[in-house]
């Protein structure tokens, strides 16, 4: 068990107050860090301040750091990749130098997207990746501004899918509304919006990744923690598939009017997304001792 205060920073976003949520469950003294607030922040900071990145970690003094603050937005890092560039790599080697200097253990939060998808996808944690695009590139070198780390752990997310219980109202209404779905951090919450109200929908038979259910993220995350492992892991679900694929099988197990799901890719997404970055993770469910079937896809949606 843990016995040090945890800093989660980006703990105003999906993952961060996920997993502060989790951690605080478990009895962690938990202090959720992000430039916004939010119900799980306590701790104002714009991780783009070197000075103020160092002197909040300073004042908490934690002995473990989850980095999941980030500009995951892909459009976002392509139209400002300077600021983006300081957020998803230079607070990271920030946060990165402090924890190895001060001992303390690091999770760091990276993508499938490091892969470029050029070798065909089921890649695993030795592979070496070939990002494409800003974002990718970016967190391929924060990646490795934590190789000479003494005790961090990557983990590697993908396309993670909040449960229905899932309250983030605002967000939920935001995003229901948009056509565009590549960027969807809700995907199956707008498909029962849109299915629901027999709207059409659309979404993409090109791009395979896996989907992961945000609380078996967490759980992954916090398992990584206790054991302090180090190294590369792929916290990811088992199953690889499109969200055109996916959003045919909710509609089978939903009972919604499949015939409103249409395959549909934007040129933004066919030239920033690589068609297969789907990540093997066997390796990384045998250390977690984690059961394989639990991170299925069908798993996911009957417990949806
Ligand atoms: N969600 C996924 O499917 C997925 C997949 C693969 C990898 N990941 C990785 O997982 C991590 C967490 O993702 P997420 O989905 O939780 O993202 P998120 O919801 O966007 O959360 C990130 C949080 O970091 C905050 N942040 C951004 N710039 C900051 C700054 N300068 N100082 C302090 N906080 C800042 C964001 O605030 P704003 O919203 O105001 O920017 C947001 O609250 C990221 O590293 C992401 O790359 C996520």
């Amino acid at each position: 068990m843990v016995e040090a205060c945890i800093v989660v920073t980006g703990a105003a976003g999906l993952i961060g107050a996920s997993v502060s949520r989790r951690l605080k469950a478990s009895g962690h003294e938990v202090i959720g860090l992000d430039h916004r607030s939010g119900p799980e922040v306590s701790l104002r900071c714009d991780l783009r301040e070197r000075v103020q990145t160092t002197a909040s970690l300073q004042l908490v003094n934690p002995g473990v750091v989850v980095h999941c603050a980030a500009v995951k937005n892909l459009l976002e890092c392509e139209n400002n990749p300077e600021v983006a560039y300081q957020v998803n790599v230079e607070s990271t080697r920030t946060i990165g130098r402090w924890t190895s200097e001060m001992g303390a253990y690091l999770l760091f939060l990276s993508s499938d997207l490091v892969f470029g998808g050029c070798e065909g996808g089921n890649y695993s944690e030795e592979d070496i990746p070939i990002p494409i695009g800003v974002y990718a590139t970016q967190k391929y070198e924060a990646e490795r501004s934590l190789e000479l780390h003494p005790a961090a752990a990557i983990c590697r997310c993908a396309f993670v899918i909040p449960s229905s219980h899932e309250t983030r109202v605002e967000e939920l209404r935001r995003e229901a509304l948009l056509d565009e779905v590549e960027t969807q951090s809700m995907f199956l919450h707008h498909l029962e919006y849109r299915l629901g109200r027999g709207m059409t929908t659309w979404a993409s038979s090109r791009v395979r990744s896996n989907p992961t259910s945000l609380e078996a993220l967490a759980a992954a995350l916090e398992a990584v923690i206790e054991r302090g492992l180090v190294g590369i892991f792929h916290t990811v679900g088992t199953t690889a598939t499109s969200r055109y694929s996916l959003a045919h099988k909710f509609c089978e197990l939903r009972g919604y009017d499949s015939a409103l799901i249409r395959d549909f890719e934007s040129s933004f997404s066919r030239q920033t997304r690589p068609s297969d970055c789907s990540l093997a993770s066997a390796d990384t469910y045998r250390k977690l001792e984690f059961n394989p079937e639990s991170g299925d896809v069908h798993f996911l949606l009957e417990h949806w």
